[in-house]
């Protein structure tokens, strides 16, 4: 095996009413520097060796491991793997879905499966239960899809995505998932879920037919999750007068929180300054979309 590198783009879920059905992939990665090694080992990235093992029950090994099994092989080639990350752990950028997707791009690349996306879609739905995160960080742009434990469908477009700015607004806390999924209720009123799914329903033709400033709406729209997740967000009102002073079209929290990002169709230095200043204790980055979901490139040998 000669060397190669597998990118994974950061995702957004939800993007308001779209709870567990829509994403977007973003501009920051997790990169994997892979080389055959004696044993397997994860070089981590110093700041995230307390959340990232470098031994085998690191997630990307044990998905790699799982995928290998499903097509029937036992072990995987050891690898030397080093890490670089630029999607913050537990803050609702999906950096979770990027262990993931690049443990089954991994065991495609040793193995040499061939997997097609769809077929890696499929595998990383499995292993996530909801297909948000994953489904935007395999095809890039915005995956709106539906699984149902069985079944996978859904829609890719990628249109008017690249003329906006997806402004990421990251706490300094961490969130995990499971805690705030905690906090959602185990049932929703018939009348109540009938006007959510409609909410969904406008943001996904508005997205789809880039009316930004109706999609923007709906962002603010959502009954599924955002008011009972804004508990575990202490600075979401702050944040809300910010985007909205500066003209924002919409936010949301991003996936299970505590990052939210903003859509802007018209940004500049001097809006990105000002919300820096008004929010200092938040990282404020713009991001672009990002187009082409994850990727592996093979190392040329000198
Ligand atoms: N749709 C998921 C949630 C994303 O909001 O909980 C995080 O896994």
């Amino acid at each position: 095996m000669s060397g190669f590198q597998i990118r994974v783009p950061a995702t957004s879920a939800n993007l308001g009413p779209g709870f567990d059905s829509v994403g977007i992939a973003l501009s920051k990665f997790v990169t994997l520097d892979c080389q055959p090694g004696e044993d397997w080992f994860f070089s981590v990235p110093v700041e995230d060796q307390p959340y990232i093992p470098s031994g085998k029950s690191n997630l990307i090994y044990k998905t790699a491991l799982q995928t290998a099994e499903a097509f029937g092989y036992e072990t995987l080639p050891p690898t030397h793997v080093e890490l670089t990350n630029d999607v913050p752990i537990a803050r609702g950028l999906g950096s979770s879905s990027t262990a993931v997707v690049g443990g089954i791009e991994l065991a495609d690349q040793l193995l040499n499966l061939k997997l097609t996306k769809y077929d890696k879609f499929k595998i990383a739905c499995e292993i996530e239960g909801h297909p948000d995160n994953v489904g935007p960080a395999i095809y890039g742009g915005i995956m709106v899809s539906n699984y149902d434990g069985d079944h996978l469908d859904y829609v890719h477009f990628t249109e008017g995505l690249d003329g906006l700015t997806w402004l990421a607004i990251v706490p300094s806390y961490h969130l995990e998932t499971e805690k705030a999924r905690g906090l959602l209720p185990t049932e929703i009123d018939y009348k109540q879920a009938v006007n959510n799914s409609g909410s969904a329903n406008v943001l996904i033709a508005a997205l789809a037919t880039k009316d930004w400033v109706l999609a923007g709406k709906m962002m603010k729209s959502d009954r599924w999750h955002q008011p009972y997740r804004q508990a575990l967000i202490p600075g979401f009102s702050d944040v809300t007068e910010a985007l909205e002073y500066e003209g924002s079209l919409g936010h949301y929290i991003s996936g299970a929180g505590p990052t939210m990002v903003a859509v802007f169709d018209e940004w500049s230095a001097a809006k990105e300054s000002r919300l820096k200043g008004v929010l200092p204790s938040y990282l404020v980055e713009p991001l672009q979309v990002h187009l082409t979901g994850a990727e592996t490139f093979q190392k040329k040998m000198c």
